[in-house]
């Protein structure tokens, strides 16, 4: 990945003076090249969280969290959502261009072809207990994905790599589909072929044997517009372990799946589903939001306003405000007047005005709006995160096959500081207290 230089920077070390060089990346963020300090000072950096590290050079999408930024291939998020479907999004990440008409086509077609998932997979929804997480039938499903489809061969793997991807955007959206239906005891509703991926979604998730689901084109288009806001974004939590965990060689559903586990948690992914509990939480209270400004400020309460917050993000995340968009209209389209949205936008407005907030730079993120749209829409709240990671899913293939091809590619491994104990005499087991 090409980089230039703009000097070096200097570290003394006990009188010792090494330099560092410093990279410029194409926005004009600066590096500091530390990847030859444990081997000249045999000191190396502490960094927990990676806050101050950046893992791989990458050409997927840049996050300017300064200026609100977020391109994909080079084009803005915003002119994406409003010009392209999902899947020209998904083929533009994992291809690096978007697609002619004739692209796109063989693309929509390869995708449906492969929607299918192998028969002897259904039997693994009916093992999961009612109510489980869709996101834990995800993960699993995934990566058992790998023992129904050949691993990538070494010869043609460009070809099988494709097929590998293809199929894997295909279904997992069938996957999802199916462990709704498992979580609300309706039978399966396989794929259709006439149907796009946002349409044969929806299709899958809301029709039944007794009642056809009518493809709605301002929902499809919404629906279209969220997944391509949440398609990829820098070395992310998720992200970075799609990386770590494909660093060591194993396949991409496994790699996959590790990403869907860690896209889970509440600070991450999860926040979209926390939410709306937050927001149910505030209305069952009374409908005050002042209660949860103040715990967000509380350094004793482990409360967190759920939705705010970034780590790159320090002004108005830019999917955010399509997503605030998108969510008033939706609303609009199907006449829903929804309380919670009511409670967001003061609670937005709230947060925004108080000096806690302001002085942490903390806006509402990508999670803060999405919830509510999805509910207008009929989609339950553990379904959240699983939709977040459709929508992801074509960066992290983008990002994995990315570091596949990285002549820097190592496996991850982090150091650490050692706090534990040296030199503990042995007890037999009889001696121990
Ligand atoms: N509510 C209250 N305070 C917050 C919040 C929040 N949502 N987010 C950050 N802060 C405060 C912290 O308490 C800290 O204050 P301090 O400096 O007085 O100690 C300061 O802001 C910096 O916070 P960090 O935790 O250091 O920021 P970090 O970059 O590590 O965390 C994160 C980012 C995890 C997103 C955080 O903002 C958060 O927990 N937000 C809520 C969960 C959420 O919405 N997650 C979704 C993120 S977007 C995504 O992953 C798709």
């Amino acid at each position: 990945m090409e980089n230039s230089s703009s000097g070096n920077a200097a570290l003394i070390v006990e009188d010792k003076k090494y330099e560092l060089p410093i990279l410029v990346d194409r926005e004009g963020q600066c590096f500091l090249d530390i990847r030859q300090l444990a081997k000249s000072t045999e000191i190396t950096a502490y960094d927990p969280g990676f806050a101050n590290t950046a893992s791989c050079a990458s050409a997927v999408s840049l996050v300017n969290g300064t200026e609100g930024k977020l391109l994909y291939r080079g084009y803005p998020v915003e002119v994406l959502a409003e010009n392209c479907v999902f899947v020209e999004v998904a083929y533009l990440l994992i291809h690096g261009k978007l697609p002619n008409a004739e692209e796109r086509q063989r693309f929509s077609d390869l995708l449906n072809r492969h929607s299918m998932i192998h028969e002897d997979m259904r039997a693994f929804f009916h093992g999961y207990p009612e109510h489980s997480h869709p996101m834990a039938i995800l993960s699993a499903m995934v990566v058992s994905l790998s023992s129904f489809y050949p691993e990538i061969e070494e010869e043609n793997r460009s070809e099988e790599l494709d097929i590998t991807a293809t199929r894997l955007l295909s279904k997992l959206r069938t996957i999802a589909a199916f462990s709704y239906k498992k979580s609300v005891g309706e039978p399966i509703v396989y794929p259709r072929r006439d149907l796009d991926y946002c349409s044969n979604f929806l299709n899958m998730m809301f029709s039944s044997p007794v009642s056809d689901y009518e493809v709605d084109p301002v929902i499809v288009a919404a629906l279209n517009k969220l997944l391509i806001l949440h398609a990829d974004h820098g070395q992310n939590c998720s992200t970075s372990t799609v990386r770590l965990v494909g660093s060591s060689g194993v396949n991409l559903y496994a790699s996959i799946s590790a990403g869907i586990c860690a896209l889970w948690g509440q600070l991450h992914g999860g926040a979209n589903q926390e939410v709306i509990e937050m927001l149910e939480q505030i209305q069952r209270d009374g409908g005050s939001v002042d209660r949860v400004i103040e715990r967000a400020q509380d350094k004793n309460d482990p409360f967190r306003l759920m939705g705010f917050g970034h780590r790159v993000y320090k002004t108005y995340d830019p999917r955010a405000r399509i997503a605030k968009q998108t969510c008033k209209e939706v609303l609009a389209h199907l006449g829903v007047s929804d309380p919670l949205l009511d409670l967001a936008l003061v609670l937005e407005e709230k947060a925004l005005a108080h000096p806690f907030f302001q002085e942490r730079k903390l806006f509402p993120n990508i999670d803060f709006y999405t919830g509510i749209t999805y509910r207008a829409m009929g989609i339950p709240k553990d379904m959240y995160t699983v939709l977040f990671a459709i929508g992801r899913l074509p960066g992290w293939i983008a990002q994995w096959l990315e570091l596949q091809q990285d002549p820097e590619k190592k496996i991850g491994r982090p150091g650490q500081m050692y706090t534990g104990e040296q030199g503990r005499p042995f007890v037999p087991v009889s001696d121990r207290p």
